[in-house]
């Protein structure tokens, strides 16, 4: 009886030493606020685990939510842990971007770095680092070189939590569905929500707009959001095909898991933190990344005018190339896509990946000569490398793919990746097929050898079918642009086609990620009504088509962002309709500052921009099917200046599904501070071209 009691008391004396160790009497709270102090953070290790909340403007944005990682052979970072120290920083520095949606970018910011130290097991710790700005909070989880980590680190598990609200208004797509990013965007309350890809946009019911997404994707793979509990989100990291996460080592840092916060939806738009937490420029000198616009053989394919494979009407062939570029140089375009030129396209070419060369070029199609006709010309062939996801045949012939190209003058490159997701195909070190997804740590890899490889020899990429965007363009500039939606090509085959409110989701959702390469200005809006050109080749249902008016078509220049900017229609459609044109050859690709001025997801968007190198400003404006009118205060223009404001717009009884060509182009006079109101037909828009008076 003795010997049980005095064991007993041992026992809890053992417990008490024990809770006194893994659970600090004091729980410790540090908290950092964005530079305008609406943002406030707090970070704490009360009850032993690591967490972080958020408010806006005194309400809560994101309610107290775990941090943490877990991993396969080492002991991880979940509970039982206290803050072991801190330290501060506060920026403010402008940067400037070699191209882009404005030249000058603001990096202001207050940074507070804390360590975890684990409360049991082995020593051990975990810096989390935190930045917030005025639009926005980022952190990021940073291992050091320590005992408990030796050698090779399998993560297992990314602990962080997003913990939203369950009433919270939620555009999103789904993350683990076969058609990668390529999704009608959902919304519904985030209480309702399993799993989605990043940007994930939300609004609260004080409406507060949220995005969660993730900046600096490199050498990890890339993170969605899975539900936990109703509103409650965890951070889910893309297996690998042997199913860890992240391969690793000490150090390392994870990408930056950003939360941009603004009080209206265009607050989201108007924000730099994605950019701001990737490191700057690699690259040195790259006066060889230029943006521009171009045209291509292209949808003539998405619209069964042509094929790609040679069978007899092959898009990519001499002639026709020959009166692309002849047409890109009259009407001042910078570049001239074929797709459809190097063998691999005959038959299945979505599933036959393997059989694609990227040096042979089919009989009819002379690289060399068209190379230097577009030269003559001053203009240039954009090249094009479709994988069909068959990553390893690709691999072993990209550097002879881009010697070519550059020896031909082709300084820009479109890739593909055409394969359903977790299907990309790679053949491991011993000789095994493996299947992966594109946003794994092995395709994030893949796209920077791709970046640098094609930089060896001043060539830029657009990347199709690709990892999402977490704005490396800051670190590599040759990554120009990028799909990563439902881009154009969906309103030739994909059945549906983009909705008419597709456009206003993708400026708050997708486009918060960086440029996209849409491929907008569709002339004939009607492409699955023309006669086939073969038997064979029927059109597609007549339903996919652009549910756009016309002048929503040219607004699409301004609103969607990219440096590369295509006019994806066929040339004879753009013969038929110059007036109309006439925007799109004015519209830069470039620009010197970007000011989104007024929408709401999924409803409507206008933004202004002011082109690089000039005084000329643009503004592009749509709706939803919702006809609406807009009211802008032209207070971006500079004070005292007059502009001619050349004026694309819905025309009378323009509605995209019952009248869409109906367009008014006028002009008038305007300066800075005129208030215009623009009538936005259903599923229309406007385009604007401010040009100041001599
Ligand atoms: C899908 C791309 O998004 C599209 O632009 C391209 O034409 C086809 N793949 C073929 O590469
Ligand atoms: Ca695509």
């Amino acid at each position: 009886m003795m010997r049980f009691s005095k064991m007993t008391a041992l026992m809890l004396a053992f417990a008490v030493a024990a809770i006194s160790l893994t659970h600090p009497l004091r729980a410790e709270m540090l908290e950092i606020s964005s530079p305008d102090e609406a943002i406030k953070l707090t970070v704490s290790d009360e009850g032993g685990i690591a967490s972080y909340a958020i408010s806006f403007n005194g309400k809560q944005a994101i309610a107290p939510s775990k941090l943490g990682m877990l991993f396969h052979a080492h002991h991880g970072f979940d509970r039982e842990l206290a803050i072991a120290g801190s330290t501060r920083l506060s920026r403010d520095d402008t940067w400037e971007q070699p191209w882009g949606e404005r030249r000058l970018v603001r990096d202001q910011h207050n940074e507070l770095a804390v360590t975890f130290a684990a409360q049991q097991g082995p020593s051990r710790q975990i810096t989390v680092r935190f930045r917030v700005f005025d639009t926005g909070v980022g952190f990021r989880y940073e291992l050091s070189e320590q005992e408990a980590f030796p050698g090779k680190i399998k993560i297992v598990d990314e602990l962080t939590q997003f913990a939203v609200g369950q009433d919270t208004m939620t555009w999103y797509t789904p993350s683990d569905e076969f058609n990668r990013y390529e999704y009608i965007y959902r919304t519904g309350p985030a209480g309702k929500v399993d799993d989605a890809h990043t940007p994930v946009t939300f609004r609260n019911p004080d409406g507060t707009h949220i995005s969660i997404h993730e900046a600096a994707l490199v050498d990890y793979s890339g993170m969605s959001i899975e539900a936990l509990r109703p509103g409650n989100f965890e951070a889910r990291l893309r297996p690998g095909s042997d199913g860890i996460r992240v391969h690793t080592e000490a150090p390392f840092k994870s990408p930056w898991r950003t939360i941009q916060i603004a009080a209206d939806a265009v607050g989201l738009i108007n924000s730099d933190i994605i950019l701001n937490l990737n490191e700057p420029n690699k690259l040195d000198d790259v006066s060889w990344v230029e943006p521009g616009k171009y045209v291509g053989i292209w949808w003539a394919m998405h619209i069964n005018e042509r094929t790609w494979g040679n069978d007899g009407i092959h898009g990519a062939n001499n002639e026709d190339t020959r009166r692309y570029i002849d047409f890109a140089a009259e009407h001042g375009f910078d570049g001239i896509l074929v797709e459809g030129w190097n063998i691999g396209w005959d038959g299945d070419w979505f599933n036959n990946g393997s059989l694609f060369k990227f040096t042979e070029a089919y009989p009819d199609f002379d690289l060399e000569a068209l190379g230097a006709y577009a030269r003559s010309k001053g203009v240039r062939l954009i090249g094009h490398h479709e994988t069909s996801g068959d990553v390893s045949n690709y691999e072993s012939q990209m550097a002879d793919g881009f010697d070519l190209y550059q020896s031909v003058g082709i300084s820009q490159v479109k890739t593909g990746y055409v394969a359903d997701a977790g299907d990309i195909s790679r053949i491991d070190e011993n000789g095994i097929q493996q299947f992966e997804w594109h946003d794994s740590q092995f395709m994030v890899g893949h796209h920077l050898r791709v970046i640098k490889e094609a930089a060896r020899r001043k060539i830029s990429i657009n990347a199709h079918e690709p990892v999402k965007d977490t704005g490396l363009r800051r670190t590599y500039p040759n990554w120009m642009t990028r799909e990563g939606a439902r881009g154009m090509e969906f309103n030739a085959w994909g059945t549906p086609p983009n909705p008419t409110e597709h456009v206003s989701t993708l400026a708050f959702t997708r486009m918060l990620a960086g440029p996209m390469d849409f491929t907008p200005g569709i002339f004939d809006l009607k492409p699955n009504e023309r006669p086939p050109v073969r038997e064979d080749m029927q059109r597609g249902d007549p339903s996919n088509r652009p549910q756009t008016t016309l002048a929503k078509q040219l607004a699409l220049y301004v609103v969607l962002y990219s440096p590369l900017q295509m006019a994806a229609d066929l040339p004879e459609n753009y013969e038929k309709r110059m007036d109309a044109f006439q925007f799109i050859k004015d519209v830069p690709a470039d620009w010197e500052e970007s000011v989104a001025l007024a929408g709401e997801v999924g409803e409507y968007v206008a933004i202004a921009r002011q082109e690089r190198g000039g005084d000329e400003w643009f503004l592009g404006a749509v709706t939803d099917a919702k006809p609406r009118n807009v009211e802008i205060t032209l207070d971006f223009l500079e004070p005292g200046k007059a502009y001619s404001a050349q004026i694309y717009r819905d025309g009378e009884n323009a509605h995209w599904d019952t009248n869409p060509y109906a367009i008014k182009i006028e002009e008038m006079d305007v300066m800075a501070g005129t208030e215009m109101e623009f009538s936005l037909a259903s599923s229309g828009g406007v385009a604007v071209r401010f040009v100041p008076k001599k």
